[in-house]
């Protein structure tokens, strides 16, 4: 089976080509950032009008490098949700019409299964069933993942997702968006334990977890003495510890809780390299090991799209005609896929 895979739901546009036997053909990425920088965020409208200038290029180079067309393709997947519904539209209208013309099997993929099935790609996949912490500009989640499909939610954020945490602080020390990645360069040359910030719920039993309180404490951090270079520095440090601290002793407080011994770490706060180091330090402490998408499918990517669209395929899931798409859509809600499908999508070193 080999699948074509559309990516639009924020801002980034992407294309993919995955082959069940040969792994990634293509993948394909145009990110918006340059254009929502000056806004300081994504705009939604101006994400949905430059996927439709986009996709079409990338459609056709993708093709073109995977040395594909439409007779060889099985199906079309595409990110039907959650997301923002303008962007998505664009990307499930243009996937949903070719599947159509050219007589495939189209299916709506959920965003964040993408994120969650993304180490699949890597030579050395994680086992299931494996818990899984989620952490991207939207979601902060744990969830026991007995299989794909099969996702139990054992605690989520109650306020700011972590990626959020980082670009907010990451504003107030007037890094340009999205401030993940700077914050994390800046903290490089931050000290360590000079700024103190709050490990919100730490503290506390459970696996829920609650961000926004570091916001105002970084806002203080900022007015209690002149903001040098040095001291942007200190306190990014500070922020980047308490977040990857906080991810860290739930998530390992998950592992115990389940008693498995596998944890997938995926979304685009997963590529932040303090955060690998940390966790994977502190999961071998209980014999557990990570597994992480590679750098470049932490942020949204079609590749991940196209597994879990193959995955769905293949269990003879498709949609009808109707162009799916939805803002808000629970990842309880998706159904089980049978069997052990999909441990060997591994990418080839071609893509
Ligand atoms: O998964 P993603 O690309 O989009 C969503 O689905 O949200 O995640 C984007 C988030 C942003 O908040 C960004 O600042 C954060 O991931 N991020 C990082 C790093 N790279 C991306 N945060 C911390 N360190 C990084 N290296
Ligand atoms: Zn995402």
């Amino acid at each position: 089976m080999r699948i074509l895979a559309i990516e639009s739901s924020c801002d980034e546009s992407a294309v993919a080509v995955l082959d069940r036997r040969k792994g990634l053909l293509a993948h394909e990425l145009f990110s918006q950032i340059d254009l929502h920088r000056v806004f300081g965020g994504v705009v939604p409208e101006l994400a949905s009008r430059d996927h439709v200038r986009r996709l079409l290029p990338l459609l056709r180079t993708a093709l073109e490098k995977a040395g594909t067309g439409p007779v060889d393709l099985d199906g079309v997947a595409y990110t039907a949700g959650p997301g923002l519904i303008g962007a998505l539209l664009t990307g499930a209208a243009l996937a949903r019409s070719l599947a159509y013309a050219w007589r495939k099997p189209a299916i709506g993929v959920h965003h964040l299964e993408g994120h969650l099935l993304a180490p699949l790609l890597e030579p050395d996949p994680p086992p299931f069933p494996h818990v899984a912490l989620l952490v991207s500009g939207g979601h902060t989640l744990l969830i026991e993942v007995q299989g794909i499909g099969q996702y139990q939610l054992l605690g989520e954020t109650r306020d700011d997702a972590a990626g959020e945490a980082f670009d907010k602080a990451a504003k107030l020390l007037g890094l340009p968006y999205p401030g993940g990645p700077e914050l994390a360069r800046l903290a490089e040359s931050g000290r360590p334990d000079v700024v103190r910030l709050p490990r919100p719920m730490l503290d506390r039993a459970g696996l829920e977890f609650s961000f926004s309180g570091l916001k105002t404490a970084v806002l203080h951090a900022t007015r209690e003495q002149p903001l040098t270079d040095q001291r942007r520095a200190d306190i990014a440090r500070a922020v980047q510890t308490a977040i990857v601290e906080t991810l860290t002793a739930k998530s390992l407080r998950a592992l115990e809780a389940t008693g498995l011994d596998a944890l997938v770490v995926s979304g685009g706060v997963s590529a932040n390299r303090a955060l690998r180091e940390r966790m994977s330090a502190a999961a071998a402490t209980l014999g557990a090991r990570v597994y992480y998408p590679r750098l470049e499918f932490c942020t949204d990517n079609a590749a991940m799209v196209a597994v879990a669209g193959l995955a769905r395929l293949e269990a003879g899931e498709h949609e009808g005609l109707g162009i799916q798409a939805r803002a808000r859509w629970p990842l309880a809600s998706l159904s089980a896929v049978p069997g052990d499908v999909l441990p060997s999508a591994h990418s080839s070193p071609s893509a």
